[in-house]
């Protein structure tokens, strides 16, 4: 049977890429971002999963705000890096587990989560900065990658509660798919960062790290979290922290945090990043 063994979440800044793709990794400004992120590197080595189902928001790249689907999967064979206003980045093609994706579409639908399935679309920073701050510079990403689009762009975006569900649903759902798949579930965006309006640049590093406290062992208390706390407490884009929680909820009760990160400034948003391996 396929299995949930680890999950990762980390913000998905899109100037990361662009310093990654232009090779301003080393420049002082980014060193310490991307050290944060050395260790990721070289424990993918040894787990290497043979899917990621990619949590993620797209940020009107490739889903136009004519449909905001509340939550959506890619089931397209593949898709291309978005064009953000500055060209593809050059990053491989990601690859989706078709057999895994129908799966577990079938198996939200049943759990009561009317899934909106994406039969075409591109990429954006949300998912191919994660990809290229855990795998490096590649030829190819070495696994499967499933999209998992939330909207957190336009309201009602989804409460943490309904995030932990899904969150769930999902684990249930990759438990029950026969072929032996070793899974891992990521969640991308946060942590706080607001970058319009006159509170824009706003960083609540108290907050930030104590999510980070809670995510690994109390994360329940985190799912109460509401929307306006969001918006009060980490601004407007703060929000993208639910994705987190469906990734935390995705690996069930026991985890072991093997990696925290947190880094101001990098952009607009402070950095966070995490690596856990599932228990049970
Ligand atoms: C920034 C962060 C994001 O999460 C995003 O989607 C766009 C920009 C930033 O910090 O610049
Ligand atoms: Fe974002």
């Amino acid at each position: 049977m396929a299995r949930i063994s680890a999950g990762i979440a980390t913000s998905h800044v899109p100037a990361i890429g662009a310093a990654f793709d232009l090779g301003k990794t080393k420049d002082p400004y980014w060193a310490p971002v991307f050290e944060g992120y050395e260790f990721v590197k070289e424990w993918i080595k040894d787990n290497t999963p043979d899917v990621v189902i990619l949590v993620y928001n797209d940020h009107a790249s490739s889903l136009m705000m004519d449909i905001v689907p509340t939550f959506a999967m890619g089931f397209a064979d593949e898709f291309q890096s978005a064009d953000e206003g500055w060209g593809r980045r050059p990053v491989p093609v990601v690859k989706n587990h078709i057999e895994l994706a129908a799966h577990i579409a079938e198996q939200l639908v049943i759990d009561e989560f009317d899934i909106t399935l994406i039969n075409e679309m591109d990429v954006d920073h949300g998912c191919t900065v994660p990809l290229s701050l855990v795998f490096g510079d590649v030829e190819e990403w070495p696994c499967k990658v499933i999209p998992f689009v939330v909207n957190v762009s336009q309201f009602p975006t989804p409460s943490g509660e309904r995030c932990w569900k899904i969150g769930e649903a999902i684990r249930n759902a990759v438990k029950t798919f026969p072929e032996d798949l070793d899974v891992q579930v990521w969640g991308t965006g946060g942590m706080s960062h607001q970058l319009h309006g006159t509170r824009a640049g706003l960083i609540n590093e108290e907050f930030d790290r104590r999510f980070i406290d809670l995510l690994a062992h109390e994360p329940e208390e985190l799912k109460y979290i509401t929307r306006l706390e969001y918006l009060r407490e980490t601004g407007t884009e703060g929000i993208e922290l639910i994705m987190w929680l469906i990734m935390r909820a995705a690996l069930g009760y026991g985890v072991e945090e093997k990696k925290r990160f947190y880094r101001v400034p990098a952009s607009n948003t402070a950095v966070g990043h995490v690596v856990y391996e599932a228990k049970s």
